[in-house]
């Protein structure tokens, strides 16, 4: 009679197709109210003789179904297991779908492309902080106190807190502060980052962009400043013969200052890079001045450099072909769609630069 009952129940636990079926066929056999502990249960009315016989064999068939359930029980769990890692197949050779939603900003681009050729002029990125004090945003730069030009700035200044004057950074030239501060030279570095000032029109915005460069060593001159950004400049456009024009200007921290001009044409109210004859002014830059080298902590009779500074979304528009910079900053969908860039086409010199 055992052996009929352990025939049915090991075909009903081979039968069952899932966990949950599995566990009624235990519950049937071994619950409380499982068929096999109501034999148990009966075996108090047996002689002892009959009862240890019968015990035996109910033990016995209790323990072969118990691991009849559990080898179905692994394998119906590798079963599942297989089949959903079958539904859940993800092919990782397959190249990005092209639907993929998202976009590098043209300025996060930009930058990035700026890195990369300055990375490979020898150039790494040095950071500082948007809220700046008074000292590297302007006295450690040659603005003396009172100065005109600090005016020009239209700096957004912090309510006061204590003794020193807080405010937005109006320009990356702080880093070059910090910088010389905390390192001594040979320094090469660029600072890219976040700028404001208090403007806003087709061309200015509260906050924008710059990058920032620094060489100091004892020997760097003009004429590396001119090769550098010719260099840079041809790389960034992709114009191979691209001509620059160092015009006479004036910072106060540098001595002598120049802008720089590239050539362009607008014949036609199109704008072209390259040598047409007309000029358009992408950046300033010059001769790291004495006096801040000197405030800096740095020997101004051993050491000398350059620096210069450039507008991120000036060059950005240009090389891009954006025309208004205030949609830079509107984050909108579509217009992030139609100017930005495939998230993984990372700029670096070897693959180019452009799209
Ligand atoms: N800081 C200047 C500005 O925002 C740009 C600049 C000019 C930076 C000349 C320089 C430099 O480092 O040498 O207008």
């Amino acid at each position: 009679m055992l052996d009929a009952l352990k025939d049915e129940l090991l075909s009903q636990v081979n039968a069952a197709a899932d966990l949950s079926a599995l566990d009624e066929v235990r519950v049937s056999a071994l619950g409380k109210k499982g068929r096999i502990t109501g034999f148990m249960k009966e075996l108090g009315n047996l002689t002892p003789d009959e009862r240890k016989e019968r015990g035996q064999a109910l033990n016995a068939l209790k323990d072969e179904i118990a691991a009849a359930i559990d080898a179905r029980k692994a394998d119906l769990a590798a079963a599942h297991l297989k089949a959903r890692l079958e539904a859940e197949r993800v092919d990782v050779t397959l190249p990005v779908r092209p639907e993929t939603e998202g976009r590098i900003h043209p300025i996060s681009q930009t930058m990035d492309e700026m890195i990369a050729i300055f990375a490979e002029m020898g150039f790494s990125v040095a950071e500082g902080p948007d809220i700046e004090d008074d000292f590297h945003n302007f006295t450690a730069l040659n603005f003396p106190p009172g100065h005109p030009a600090r005016d020009m700035h239209d700096t957004f200044y912090l309510p006061d807190a204590g003794d020193k004057k807080m405010l937005l950074r109006t320009h990356t030239s702080p880093v070059q502060v910090r910088t010389m501060l905390n390192n001594k030279p040979p320094i090469r570095i660029i600072a890219p980052g976040r700028t404001y000032r208090s403007d806003y029109d087709m061309t200015h915005t509260p906050m924008f962009h710059q990058i920032e460069g620094l060489v100091i060593d004892e020997a760097t001159n003009m004429g590396h400043l001119k090769g550098c950004l010719v260099e840079f400049c041809r790389a960034f456009f992709d114009v191979d013969d691209l001509p620059l024009r160092f015009r006479p200007s004036f910072f106060p921290f540098t001595e002598p200052s120049a802008e720089v001009d590239i050539g362009c044409s607008r014949k036609g109210g199109e704008l072209k890079l390259g040598n047409y004859g007309d000029w358009l002014e992408i950046l300033g830059c010059g001769m790291v001045h004495p006096n801040v080298l000197e405030a800096c902590g740095i020997d101004s009779t051993r050491y000398q450099g350059f620096a210069f500074g450039m507008g991120v979304e000036r060059v950005a528009m240009l090389k891009y072909g954006i025309p208004d910079l205030r949609t830079f900053f509107e984050a909108d969908l579509r217009w992030l769609k139609h100017y930005g860039f495939a998230a993984l086409d990372i700029p670096n010199i070897a693959h180019g630069l452009t799209r």
